[in-house]
This record gives structure tokens, C-alpha cells and sequence, in this order.
């Protein structure tokens, strides 16, 4: 019998709203509060509309603002468009057909997955139309011997974890978001989260990519196999764009066997340093079952408790490492982790712990992890950093932030990836604040390209972080994005205002 991840870890996070929560007041329009210019794209007029519904039908060419307000607002609030046009196409030909009209009459288009993203890529800057990849949910096949799935880009992540568990595989991605986001929102990101440490990131899993040009021409790059050195690798191009080269509308992925024998050891620490002898020693001890590896630190497990009134196994400590191991011998995995915890004890790295393989405990170990987001966010507004820094500074920017804020903020704290030094870094307020968006910007990204360390570690530029994408890339390499930018859509109508810098 399996015991696949699926049935051990999830919760259930349908309570994560397609967007913005909606008890608060809705956040200022984009081109307000950022001050930027619409580009030279034309407006939507009754025949427009006419001719959407001619290829989705009337009932997926949705016009209500109401409606479409969900869709205009981004999950953290911060920033807000005013499309008035939401299509939810079903096909690969009625996404085609839906690009090639707005190619031709120049409409700029905003493509959605769940709405999950967390730099403002997945709604319009302004009233550009919005393709929803909600309704394009089919699961078309599992190859349970080869570990492929195939299915339709709007698949939300769970279901798809859900389905391949029945067949003894796992998805290779797994998030916080997973009870909303798309696997094609997931990939357009090249989303990171909570196993990367594992199975490496979704560039090495896609093995195959269908995708949807701005003319509307159809790509199929779809492929069954790991090995396939023919040509430019051009699936590569959409994983990670943001949806601003085409629109992925169907994916093939490569499922690793889901684990028989899953435990999770949740450590408190006194330092930085201990957490990171510890983790040297869960990767040295722990080997090939090491399946995650995240920091909490205190303030961060703080807003947890408090905004969803848990407990936590531990006392307080400065820092918390959670540490998984996945393997298929269970006797075996506990074995090695007795000895690594013995060890790392009698040193004196951890203070204190505790190790579970049972169903609900481990669940409550996790959820401890994966709501920091949503805690942070019913807190108010967060400004949000996802950097990658060396171990060696990882930690040392959260302390100098909360110097820098002082109490303008009502909380600054990290958490992160940290197996793959990839820090985030969160300052919550009441509200948006310009003074403490001054204070924090640009100043975190001159502090992480000193260390050369990523902008971005796995959240994408989005909307939010166009200005600042010159701290990660050389001008030659924006150059010669923005030159592939212009080859695979001339018009610029996919996502403007995304990923490239901006004029204005
Ligand atoms: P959306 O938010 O709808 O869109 C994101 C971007 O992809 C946009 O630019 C959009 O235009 C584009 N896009 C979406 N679908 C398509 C498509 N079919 N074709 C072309 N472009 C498309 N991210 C991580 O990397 N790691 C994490 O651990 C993580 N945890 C999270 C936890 C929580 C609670 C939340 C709210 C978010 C988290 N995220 C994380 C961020 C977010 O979930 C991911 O970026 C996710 O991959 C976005 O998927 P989505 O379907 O919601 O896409
Ligand atoms: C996470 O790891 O929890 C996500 O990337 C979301 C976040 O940064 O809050
Ligand atoms: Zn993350």
C-alpha cells in the first residue's frame, strides 16, 4: 500500500479566495498607485465583444464588473486593474482563436492561472482582457510506469497531486497555494516551493509544453520523455516567462513514485548558525530522503499562532527548522534520522524537537510552515521579498530590515526555502505605506545584488518588480530578452507591463 504524500499533507486550502480577501477595501488601481502609462492599445468596443462571443459562446464571455472584479484584483492587494472583459476558453483552438483576433486588432491580453502569484503578473495593469485558464482543467493521461502526466494547463496543483497519488506517483511541485494555483501558472513561474530541494525545479520536470503564440499559432512541444536533444529547446522559453510569450495551454510532466515512508522532524534553535550546521548535517546524515528543508523564524511562527489560534508542539526558540524525509523503507528512514537527531542534540545545534510519521501530526507540523503566507497577508498589507543569498548572509537581512522600519511595520520576518537559499523576507503593516515602501525599496535588491544573490528566487518579476530586474540581469541579457520579446510578439499584447522594464 502507498502512503502517498497527498493523503499525508494536505490540507484543505479552498479557504484561499481566488484573490484579495474580500472583508477588506479594495487596493488602489495600479496606474495609481505606480503611476504608470497604458500603452498604445486599443480599447474594447461592442464588436469585439461579439466576435469573443462567437468563439467561447456568450456564457464564458463574461462582462458583469462584479464578475470580473475577483479576476482584476491580485491575491495580496496590491495592485488592481479594471478589465472589462474576462474569457474562459475550454480548447487549445478557442485560446488561439481568441490571440489571433487580439493580435490583429492590437488588444492586450492579461492570461490567468489561479491568481495565486505573488508579483502582481497575474491581473491587468489596466483594461487589458483577461484569459482565464480556469476552465481548461482536463487530466488527459498518466503513464504510471514512465511517471508522466498529461494534462490541461488550468489543472489546479492538488488535484493533480490527488490523481497521480492513485497511480503510486507525486507531483514533482508542491506550494501553499496548492489548493488554487494552475500547474500552467505554476510553470509559466517556474514556481519553486517545498520539494525543489528534491527533485530540482520545474525545468527539469515539464517534458513537454504546449503553448499558444500572439499571432495564435499553436507550438506542440509536447514530449513523453527526459531525453530529447533535437533543436533549440524551446519549451524552456515558457517556463518562467510569466505569460508574456505565449499561453501554455497543456503540459507533460514527470511524476517521481510517491514515497511509502514519510517523516517530519520540527527543530527549535537558539542561532542562524545553528540552523545551518544542522542543516549541513540533515544533508550529510540524511542523504538521498531529504525531501525539505524550510527556516521559520520566531516572528514568523508568531503571526501563524496568533491569526489561526494554533499551537505549536515547541517552545519559543529564535529559529525553527522543518526538515522532511521521504523514502520507501520506513524502518530504514527513522534509523538514519535518530541518528542524525542524537548527534545534532549532543552537539548542542538543537535545543529541542520533535519527529512524527503519523497522518494528522505531520499535517499539523506543515501547516505551521505553509500558512505563514496567508497569516502575513490577513495581517494587513506585507511587502514581500523572495531573494536567493549565500547561507553564509542569508538570515542577516531580516535584523537590518526591522532597524530600517522601526515601527512602522508591524512585523518583520523570514522564512524560506532555506535548502535552497531562498529567504522570504516579509514586512506587514496595517496598510499600504508609502514611507515604509520607500524604506524597503529599492534597498533590498541593492543589498541582495552586492551579494549577487537573485531578485527573484522563485515568485517571478511580475508587475512588481520590472525596475528592478537590472540588479539580477546584465544589459546585455535585457536586451536580448527584450529582442525575443519582440520575435515572439511583436505587438507586445501578452502581459504588457510585465516582466521587461518599463519606460515610465
Ligand atoms: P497566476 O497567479 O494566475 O499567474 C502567475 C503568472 O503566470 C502570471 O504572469 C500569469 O499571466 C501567468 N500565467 C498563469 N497561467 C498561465 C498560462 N497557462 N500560460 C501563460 N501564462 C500563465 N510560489 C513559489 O514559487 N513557491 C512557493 O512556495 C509559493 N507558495 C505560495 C503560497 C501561497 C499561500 C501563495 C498565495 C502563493 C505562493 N506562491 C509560491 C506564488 C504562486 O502560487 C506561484 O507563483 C504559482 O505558481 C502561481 O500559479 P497561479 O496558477 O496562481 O498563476
Ligand atoms: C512560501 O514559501 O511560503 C511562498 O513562497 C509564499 C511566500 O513567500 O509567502
Ligand atoms: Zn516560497
Amino acid at each position: 500500500m502507498y502512503r502517498p504524500l497527498a493523503n499525508i499533507w494536505k490540507f484543505n486550502f479552498n479557504s484561499l479566495k481566488r484573490c484579495y480577501q474580500s472583508s477588506k477595501a479594495l487596493p488602489d488601481l495600479t496606474k495609481d498607485r505606480y503611476a504608470v502609462k497604458r500603452g498604445d492599445y486599443a480599447t474594447i468596443d461592442d464588436n469585439d465583444i461579439k466576435h469573443f462571443e462567437s468563439i467561447v459562446s456568450s456564457s464564458r464571455c463574461i462582462t458583469d464588473t462584479s464578475d470580473i472584479e475577483p479576476y482584476n484584483v491580485d491575491f495580496l492587494g496590491a495592485v488592481r486593474g479594471y478589465s472589462q472583459v474576462l474569457l474562459k476558453p475550454k480548447t487549445t483552438e478557442e485560446v488561439s482563436a481568441i490571440l489571433k483576433y487580439c493580435n490583429s486588432r492590437k488588444l492586450a491580453v492579461a492570461s490567468q492561472g489561479g491568481n495565486t502569484g505573488l508579483v502582481g503578473g497575474s491581473v491587468p495593469v489596466f483594461d487589458e482582457v483577461i484569459l482565464s485558464m480556469q476552465l481548461m482543467n482536463k487530466i488527459e493521461h498518466v503513464d504510471e510506469t514512465a511517471g508522466i502526466l498529461v494534462c490541461q494547463s488550468g489543472c489546479i496543483l492538488e488535484k493533480l497531486e490527488e490523481h497521480v497519488s492513485n497511480c503510486g506517483l507525486s507531483m514533482p511541485i508542491d506550494l501553499g497555494a496548492k489548493g488554487t494555483c494552475h500547474i500552467g501558472g505554476n510553470v509559466s513561474t517556474n514556481a519553486g516551493g517545498l520539494r525543489l530541494i528534491r527533485y530540482g525545479n520545474l525545468h527539469g520536470n515539464v517534458l513537454g509544453v504546449e503553448a499558444v503564440k500572439a499571432d495564435g499559432t499553436i507550438l506542440d512541444l509536447m514530449s513523453n520523455f527526459k531525453k530529447d536533444n533535437t533543436g533549440y529547446h524551446l519549451k524552456h522559453l515558457f517556463i518562467g516567462s510569466e505569460g508574456t510569450l505565449g499561453v501554455i495551454t497543456k503540459l507533460a510532466i514527470a511524476c517521481p513514485t510517491a514515497s511509502k515512508a514519510v517523516n517530519v522532524a520540527f527543530l527549535g534553535l537558539e542561532s542562524y548558525d545553528a540552523l545551518l550546521k544542522t542543516f549541513l548535517a540533515a544533508k550529510r546524515d540524511l542523504g538521498e530522503i531529504l525531501s525539505a528543508c524550510e527556516l521559520i523564524d520566531k516572528l514568523s511562527l508568531e503571526a501563524v499562532l496568533q491569526q489561526y489560534k494554533l499551537n505549536s508542539p515547541l517552545s519559543e526558540y529564535p529559529f525553527y527548522l522543518l526538515l522532511e524525509t521521504s523514502g520507501s523503507n520506513m524502518e530504514h528512514d527513522e534509523e538514519k534520522i535518530s541518528h542524525f537527531l542524537e548527534s545534532a542534540m549532543e552537539r548542542g545545534d538543537i535545543l529541542d524537537g520533535t519527529v512524527t510519521n503519523e497522518t494528522s501530526k505531520v499535517a499539523r507540523i506543515w501547516q505551521l510552515r505553509e500558512t505563514i503566507s496567508t497569516a502575513l497577508v490577513k495581517e494587513g498589507y506585507v511587502f514581500k521579498y523572495d531573494v536567493s543569498l549565500p547561507l553564509s548572509h542569508f538570515y542577516d537581512i531580516v535584523p537590518v530590515m526591522r532597524e530600517r522600519v522601526g515601527d512602522l511595520a508591524y512585523r518583520v520576518c523570514g522564512y524560506g526555502h532555506v535548502g535552497d537559499s531562498n529567504l522570504h523576507l516579509n514586512v506587514s503593516c496595517a496598510e499600504f505605506n508609502q514611507e515604509i515602501y520607500k524604506r524597503v525599496e529599492p534597498f533590498v535588491y541593492e543589498y541582495t545584488s552586492k551579494l549577487r544573490g537573485s531578485v527573484s528566487a522563485e515568485h517571478g518579476i511580475g508587475f512588481l518588480k520590472t525596475n528592478y530586474l537590472k540588479y539580477s540581469k546584465q544589459p546585455e541579457a535585457l536586451n536580448l530578452m527584450k529582442e525575443m520579446k519582440a520575435v515572439m510578439d511583436p505587438n507586445g499584447i501578452l502581459n504588457p507591463y510585465k516582466v521587461l522594464p518599463r519606460q515610465n
